[in-house]
C-alpha cells in the first residue's frame, strides 16, 4: 500500500484530503494540520519554508512516505521550491489557485481570486497569472483580493467572523471587478468550508472553482495508482500540532470521518 504524506498550516486541506480518499482510497494518508503556527498567510517565507522542512522531515522518517502533497497554496507558493530542492527523490505535489480551469469556464471573462496575502503576493501567483493574460484564447481579467483573517476564521470555527468577513470580501470583488464576474477562484484549501457563505454574498450566477480534484488527479498519475486497483480504503492518520479535537471535530463534520487526531510536536 503507498503512503502519502499531506499537509497544510491547518484544518484547511481536509478539502484536498476529501478529494484525495475518493480519487485514491486504497492509499494511506497521513495528514498534518499546523495549526499551532496557523495562519501561513501573513507570515515571512522563511517561517513558511521553515514549517514546511520539519514537517516533511518528520513525515519520511516516520512513514517513508511514497509522496507529498502540500495542501496549500501559500506553502505551494513561498516554500514548494525549496521543498524540492531538499527532496529531490520525493514526488511533490502542491497546490496553485485554479487560474487556469477558471478562464476555461469563464464567460464574461472577469475572473475573481480570493486567496492569502502571501500566496497573491508570491513570484509563482504573478508568473500564473501573467502567462494566462498572455495566453488565454481570449482576454482575460483577474480581480484578487486578499482575505486577511478568513482562514484564521474557519481554523476556529468562528462562524461570525466568517459570516462578516466573506460579506466584506464578496463586497469588494464585486466593486473592483470592471465588469460582470461569472467566476471566483477558492485560492485558499481553507476557502471550500466557507463556500455556501461566500455563495450566498456573491450571488446565483457565479461559480466557485476550487482545486482539490485536479490535486488528488495528479497525486494518483504519480503515484501510478487506479482507483480499479486500489485496496479498500484505509483510514487517514490526522496529526496536529494545535488542538487535536480540533482537527477531529472538523474532520468528521466535513468528512464524515471519525478518527481520533493526534498531537505533533515538530
Ligand atoms: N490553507 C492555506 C492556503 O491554501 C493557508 C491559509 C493560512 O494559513 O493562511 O493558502
Amino acid at each position: 500500500m503507498k503512503t502519502v504524506g499531506v499537509f497544510d498550516s491547518g484544518v484547511g486541506g481536509l478539502s484536498v484530503l476529501r478529494a484525495l480518499l475518493a480519487e485514491s482510497p486504497g492509499v494511506r494518508f497521513i495528514y498534518v494540520a499546523d495549526s499551532a503556527y496557523a495562519p501561513y498567510g501573513e507570515r515571512t517565507v522563511s517561517e513558511i519554508t521553515d514549517r514546511s522542512e520539519r514537517i516533511t522531515a518528520w513525515l519520511r522518517q516516520t512513514h517513508r512516505i511514497d509522496a507529498l502533497v502540500v495542501a496549500c497554496n501559500t506553502a505551494t507558493a513561498l516554500a514548494i521550491d525549496s521543498l524540492r530542492d531538499t527532496h529531490p527523490d520525493l514526488p511533490i505535489v502542491g497546490v496553485e489557485p485554479a487560474l487556469k480551469p477558471a478562464a476555461a469556464m469563464s464567460h464574461t471573462r472577469h475572473i475573481g481570486v480570493l486567496a492569502t496575502r502571501g500566496t497573491l503576493n508570491s513570484e509563482r501567483f504573478a508568473r500564473l497569472r501573467t502567462q494566462l493574460e498572455r495566453t488565454a484564447s481570449s482576454p482575460v481579467h483577474f480581480i484578487c483580493q486578499p482575505c486577511d483573517g478568513l482562514a484564521d476564521a474557519i481554523e476556529r470555527d468562528d462562524l461570525q467572523t466568517q459570516q462578516a468577513l466573506c460579506k466584506r470580501y464578496a463586497a469588494a470583488l464585486r466593486e473592483h471587478a470592471p465588469g460582470d464576474m461569472d467566476t471566483v477562484v477558492l485560492g485558499c484549501t481553507h476557502y471550500p468550508f466557507a463556500a455556501d457563505l461566500l455563495a450566498q454574498f456573491l450571488g446565483p450566477d457565479v461559480t466557485l472553482v476550487d482545486t482539490g480534484m485536479a490535486v488528488a488527479r495528479r497525486t494518483r498519475d504519480v503515484l501510478g495508482t487506479s482507483i480499479e486497483n486500489d485496496s479498500a480504503a484505509a483510514p487517514p492518520r490526522l496529526l496536529s500540532t494545535g488542538d487535536p479535537t480540533a482537527l477531529s471535530r472538523a474532520a468528521s463534520r466535513w468528512l464524515g470521518i471519525q478518527a481520533h487526531a493526534e498531537k505533533l510536536a515538530v
